[in-house]
């Protein structure tokens, strides 16, 4: 198992990056006073509340609630895993994490070949031995065939392996070490006997890579007939099915420029599709359409369209896909549906289209709220009122997963005209964003914060405070809901003064209580540092009342003569203090 990245390394990092550098890389920031602004990244709005703090190192949108640090900011935005996102800014200031601790590009073996070169170096063999084996013809001349030049193969990387057990492994050292890397990687199978071969064996190759443009698995296709027509790279360390797209890294500039990605099933479409001029599509892996990867998709292009078989499956399948895209459709977002005539796909209608009409066909598919209004009504018949009474059933759980905004309102108000009364929709299921709005709303002012949960919003927004924050150890034990944690921060500070908020809040990410030190790190109070040294004193010196108010009490309940002599006269001074 990989080993932690060290605290220090991650304090180190983060008081390293500016937060204001690095957003600003993919959101242009505009200095508005002490901070920056931008329209939110995260959700759609025309005038800017997405703010970034230099001094905390921290970004809060006012709009939608969203918060964290630079390393929260790569997670959210670019999908990224917590380790993925502390690489990235490690490697943007040439930093490298500690070895001994951690590999994060070895997921496993701990000390064995990294997965990432090995895939790619698999690649790269494939794609050789479809130039120059004296097999690939067959696989060359099928994918003439199918319509496809050799620049397009060269663009998607395609490749040819041949047949055999061990073409592959032959590429690669000859020892355990290496047969066990390459099996994590999914490039070889084993056995019941525990022999070891080539899983990919007389295929054509096509890579697959994640939005980085690194290769994580393969789609292998045999050639011509014969089962099965796809074999697949297995869910390994580095390739996820169920969140990568085929093709995205190589649409990605495409998807970004036409603002729109077509999502369709093969990836013999994705490629058919690019040789004829519409290289913005991106295919599920043999999977449906997930939540994670509306998600990728929506943070390239405001705009997404499915395209499905006309057949039953298909109808099916779109509809699965809009329960999916719902949640994810905030305002400024769009998804359609496209489907095709009976028994053609994608690659076969292109072919015979050509780009022009295809076009056509993608720009008038079904937008997602006609798609879902009328598949709605056509299982009711409105002409009786138990019909009517059926669509506003139907109706109601599918606008309750929509997000609050116009989008939603409008479904409902067509809906409601259809039926001729008025629906109630329960609001939307918090989800983390939401949430975290409700509780900064509440954070707004000071009313509703115990005096700890200030305490703490004070320490995280100056964390210099701490140095001062004596003699809170005995809060521990005072049993007050937060004591332990303000006491926990005020101590990490004074092992280690914190730099800035960031780095403080970096700190606790493995907390449980993490998503609310956020929200009191963005906790806009009204002071400037003065008034808050001011209002934070204010606050130790009530604690500290409070721990000698409840040390007396403890001394009280004892009788007289069970007290030491040192606790008889901790009792007298704390009763003349409280005099
Ligand atoms: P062609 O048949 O060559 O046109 O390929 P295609 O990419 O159009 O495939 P198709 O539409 O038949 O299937 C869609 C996707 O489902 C493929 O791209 C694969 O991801 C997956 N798939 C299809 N057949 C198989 C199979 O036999 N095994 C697995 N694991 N996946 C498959
Ligand atoms: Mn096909």
């Amino acid at each position: 198992m990989a080993g932690r990245i060290p605290q220090s390394f991650i304090d180190d990092l983060v008081s390293r990056i500016d937060i204001v550098d690095l957003i600003d890389g993919f959101v242009p920031l505009k200095k508005a006073g002490k901070d920056y602004k931008a329209c939110c990244p995260f959700h759609g709005e025309k005038t800017p509340s997405f703010t970034v703090s230099q001094d905390k190192q921290f970004y809060h949108c006012f709009g939608c609630g969203v918060h964290g640090t630079a390393i929260g900011f790569l997670i959210e935005y670019d999908q990224l895993s917590f380790v993925e996102a502390v690489e990235q800014l490690a490697h943007k200031c040439g930093l490298t994490i500690p070895i001994d601790s951690f590999s994060p590009s070895k997921p496993t073996p701990q000390d064995g070949p990294d997965l990432y070169e090995l895939l790619e170096k698999a690649s790269l063999y494939y794609q050789q031995q479809l130039k120059s084996h004296p097999d690939a013809k067959t696989a060359i001349e099928y994918l003439k065939n199918r319509g496809l030049s050799g620049e397009i193969a060269k663009r998607f990387d395609l490749g040819y392996v041949p047949d055999g057990w061990d073409n592959l492994m032959q590429q690669f050292e000859d020892n355990e070490k290496m047969k066990d890397a390459l099996l994590t990687a999914g490039l070889l199978s084993k056995n019941e006997k525990g022999r070891v071969y080539d899983r990919f064996r007389d295929r054509i190759m096509f890579p697959i890579h994640d939005y980085r443009g690194r290769i994580v698995g393969f789609g292998g296709r045999i050639i011509a007939q014969g089962e099965p027509k796809y074999l697949n790279s297995p869910e390994t360390p580095v390739f996820h099915k169920g969140s990568e797209l085929y093709g995205l890294y190589m649409a990605r500039n495409a998807i970004r420029d036409t603002g729109r990605a077509l999502v369709v099933e093969g990836y013999m479409d994705v490629v058919a599709l690019a040789q004829n001029g519409i290289d913005y599509s991106v295919a599920t892996l043999g999977t449906a359409t997930s939540k994670a990867h509306l998600d990728r998709i929506f943070r390239h292009a405001p705009e997404v369209v499915f395209c499905f078989d006309g057949d039953r499956a298909g109808k099916e399948a779109a509809w699965r896909a809009l329960e999916i895209a719902l949640p994810s459709m905030q305002d400024g977002r769009q998804a359609s549906f496209m489907f095709l005539p009976d028994g053609e796909d994608p690659d076969s209608l292109v072919r015979t289209l050509g780009k022009e009409e295809f076009s056509i066909l993608i720009n008038t598919a079904k937008p997602l709220p006609e798609y879902m209004i009328d598949s709605l009504a056509a299982q009711a018949d409105l002409s009786r009122m138990d019909g009517s009474a059926r669509l506003a059933k139907l109706a109601k759980p599918l606008l309750e997963k929509l997000p609050q905004g116009v989008l939603r309102q409008l479904i409902k108000q067509k809906i409601e005209q259809m039926i001729g009364i008025q629906i109630s929709v329960a609001t939307t299921q918090q989800s983390g964003r939401t949430a975290s709005r409700k509780e900064i709303s509440r954070g707004t002012s000071q009313q509703g914060k115990t005096d700890i949960q200030q305490a703490i919003g004070y320490l995280l927004q100056h964390p210099e405070f701490g140095a001062k924050a004596q003699g809170l150890e005995s809060l521990r034990d005072s049993g007050l809901p937060g004591f332990s944690m303000l006491a926990d921060i005020v101590q990490s500070i004074q092992q280690s003064p914190a730099p800035n908020t960031a780095a403080l809040l970096e700190r606790f990410r493995d907390r449980k209580e993490f998503s609310r030190l956020e929200s009191l790190a963005s906790w806009d109070h009204i002071y400037d540092t003065e008034e808050a040294t001011d209002a934070f004193n204010v606050l130790l010196t009530k604690f500290s009342h409070q721990i000698s108010e409840a040390r007396l009490n403890q001394l009280l309940e004892q009788s007289n003569e069970n007290l030491s002599k040192d606790e008889k006269e901790e009792l007298k001074v704390l009763l003349q203090r409280k005099n």
